[in-house]
């Protein structure tokens, strides 16, 4: 990872506000790796990227596999003072951020799955783990971004989910360290909308790439499972879920296509 190429790729705004980029050949995990550099005491908004993670984390526990260089893997370290409860909203203005970035490579066809994938078809091409930390009495959020950019068959087989990835998709893949520069800048952007004019002004676009958007589905939380139709989110960034017995805010779970499909995710 050339970290000339990441900062050549930045918008000017992005550039003054990211206090330290930090490139590794390789880590255990971009986002622990950001948690180490924050309780060293750096403060300000952090950006680690690595090529490769030999324990690369994904939602709910999860392993996100991170083989050298097929993959983009990248953290934001951002101090916040807004509410911690704007954290489910952010995530959605994270996955935004990437589709945005995405598509403006012309990656085609990129839609959303609540809270915070990226799917092509059905298939996963990018997740995001956010993970709060709160150092010096400050709130930090950790943006951890995977995008798969050539896992190749072997790789994949690997995976127990549908999963795509760049080479798959795109014939001339944008370089990673120019994704990575752009991806940090439309997010540093969003960050910024999101401050001043809350989730309301994102509302309508993530309903417009929601995969699920008027379809039925499950949400599973723990060994809680709810069906029913889902509605899109609405202006906090909740799911809003119409079920049997009415309207059902959902702020936290996992969306999943079918109640065959929860039963094997609890199994
Ligand atoms: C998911 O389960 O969908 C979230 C996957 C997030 C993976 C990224 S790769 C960079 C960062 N470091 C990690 O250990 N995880 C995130």
């Amino acid at each position: 990872m050339e970290k000339r190429i990441i900062e050549d790729n930045l918008s000017y705004s992005a550039h003054l506000k990211i206090d330290g980029i930090h490139t590794f050949r390789e880590l255990d995990s971009t986002n622990s790796e950001a948690m180490r550099i924050l309780e060293s005491g750096r403060n300000g908004i952090q950006l680690v990227v690595a090529n490769l993670q030999t324990d690369g984390r994904g939602r709910r526990g999860r392993r996100w596999l991170s083989p050298k260089e097929q993959g983009l893997y990248m953290s934001l370290l951002h101090p916040f003072t807004c509410d911690v409860s704007a954290l489910q909203a952010l995530s959605l203005v994270s996955a935004l951020s990437v589709h945005e970035s995405l598509t403006g490579k012309n990656v085609p066809s990129l839609q959303l799955k609540w809270p915070n994938d990226l799917l092509i078809g059905k298939k996963k091409l990018a997740g995001i783990l956010l993970e709060l930390r709160t150092f010096d009495g400050v709130t930090y959020i950790i943006f951890g971004i995977g995008v798969n950019y050539s896992l190749g068959e072997s790789q994949k087989s690997k995976i127990d989910r549908p999963v795509t990835d760049l080479a798959e998709m795109v014939s001339d893949i944008p370089g990673r360290e120019e994704m990575v520069g752009t991806i940090c800048s439309t997010l540093l952007m969003n960050i910024e909308k999101f401050i001043a004019e809350g989730f309301g002004s994102f509302q309508d676009s993530w309903n417009q790439y929601d995969f699920y958007y008027k379809s039925n589905v499950v949400i599973t939380n723990g060994n809680h499972c709810q069906s029913g139709k889902s509605l899109g989110v609405n202006k906090d960034g909740a799911l809003v879920l119409e079920t049997s017995e009415g309207e059902k805010i959902i702020s936290a779970g996992e969306l999943l296509p079918s109640l065959k499909g929860a039963e094997e995710s609890f199994g």
